[in-house]
């Protein structure tokens, strides 16, 4: 196919946030991408935006005329297009096109998006319960995000299982929880003035009740975003969990250690602060389950080499290098490596449903994605989408 026109301008993403979208014009009609963005960000991952949103939105539309008749014939064009993008412009803007090509290319081969990345493989989502940190208030748990995963080889079975806890939990609190008044923060998890602790309580009994009720094997996570309350090497809780409220480097790890045996947790997202890679190794050497880097990695490859040993899953979150060969480079070297990849939303999202594509394609264990707000759900539907038809 042929890229005969390409025009970037502004949209909202769904976090009332302006973002770039880019439409690209070929005989066969117009094809869209949207770019997402974070709340709480890594110091290892590109800035989706580098100047001001609209100085950048019209020196990127300078440089998309440049690939006016361009030739697009198969996903290594479109990597090849990649490397010409000016850095100014690698993050939101390089992104929104990069998608925007993936779709034009599908439409012109007559294949899904995800199979351009490779085959059909099951994907299970992995939901936001409840929010924290840098998503909810100020008064809240410190813990960013509490999650559920239901195991299993059906995708169907699993986000029964998994909506079933985010129900179940919201009856507990409605029936529990003054603070609780039905809000959700930006990713669909609920917020409530609960702590730390009452919170992964209420959680891991939501979760018991569905198990008793239906025998699927249904797991609790977190992700701590340690870093975002990392401060002058201390980590300062505004909700202390076993009592403390200022907590070293070593007792950071001891109060993972007793998070883990008590909550029984599967999934473990940056439990520390993003720069202390041994200190993941030390979790890592404590649990069989997913010692998982999200700030840490920042889907770096170089990051992920150095994390050797020291985790054994890794999120994917294609904003994150604003390109999507280097997307397949970390990918093929979690592989490498035996890292489990879990495709993952931002907190900004915007409706495009390729990351769902991209996970499937990619061959993600998971996509960690809300189970509620439209921009999260649609992302769920395209998995049930890609595995039903
Ligand atoms: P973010 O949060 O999109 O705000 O970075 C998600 C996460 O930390 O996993
Ligand atoms: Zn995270």
């Amino acid at each position: 196919m042929k890229i005969k026109n390409a025009k970037a301008f502004k949209i909202l993403n769904s976090n009332s946030n302006f973002t770039v979208q880019v439409n690209i014009t070929s005989d066969a009609g117009v094809f869209k991408g949207s770019s997402p963005a974070g709340e709480s960000v890594s110091a290892f991952e590109v800035t989706p935006f580098k100047e001001g949103l609209d100085q950048e939105i019209s020196a990127f539309n300078d440089f998309l005329k440049k690939i006016e008749n361009r030739q697009l014939s198969g996903l290594d064009d479109i990597y090849a297009l990649e490397k010409e993008i000016p850095k100014e412009f690698v993050g939101g803007p390089s992104l929104s096109l990069s998608y925007a090509m993936v779709y034009a290319l599908s439409h012109e081969l007559n294949k899904e998006p995800y199979s351009l990345f490779g085959s059909k493989n099951t994907v299970l989502p992995i939901s936001k319960m409840l929010g924290g940190g840098m998503h909810a208030s100020n008064l809240g748990m410190d813990i960013q995000e509490i999650l559920a995963v239901t195991l299993g080889d059906d995708i169907k079975e699993s986000v029964d299982g998994t909506l079933s806890v985010y129900k179940q939990l919201k009856e507990l609190l409605k029936n529990s929880t003054y603070s609780f008044v039905g809000g959700v923060d930006p990713e669909g998890g609920f917020v409530t003035g609960l702590d730390n602790y009452e919170s992964l309580k209420m959680v891991k009994k939501a979760i018991e009740k569905v198990v008793e009720k239906t025998g699927k094997d249904i797991r609790l996570g977190i992700d701590m975003a340690a870093s975002t309350f990392f401060k002058d090497g201390v980590y300062v809780y505004k909700r202390p969990i076993y009592g403390k409220k200022e907590v070293s480097s070593g007792e950071q790890i001891d109060l993972i250690k007793k998070l883990i045996d008590e909550f029984d947790l599967y999934f473990i997202e940056d439990p520390v602060d993003e720069s202390l890679l041994e200190d993941y190794g030390k979790i890592l050497s404590l649990t069989d389950n997913l010692v998982v880097g999200d700030d840490a990695t920042a889907t770096v490859t170089e990051r992920l080499e150095k994390a050797k040993g020291k985790i054994n899953a890794a999120l994917i979150k294609p904003n994150q290098v604003g390109l999507l060969y280097k997307v397949k480079e970390f990918s093929d070297k979690a592989d490498k490596m035996g890292i489990i990849k879990v495709a993952s939303h931002r907190s900004e999202e915007t409706r495009t449903t390729l990351l769902s594509d991209l996970a499937v394609g990619l061959g993600a264990k998971y996509l960690k994605v809300g189970i509620n707000r439209g921009e999260r759900v649609d992302k769920i539907n395209r998995l049930l989408e890609i595995c039903q038809v």
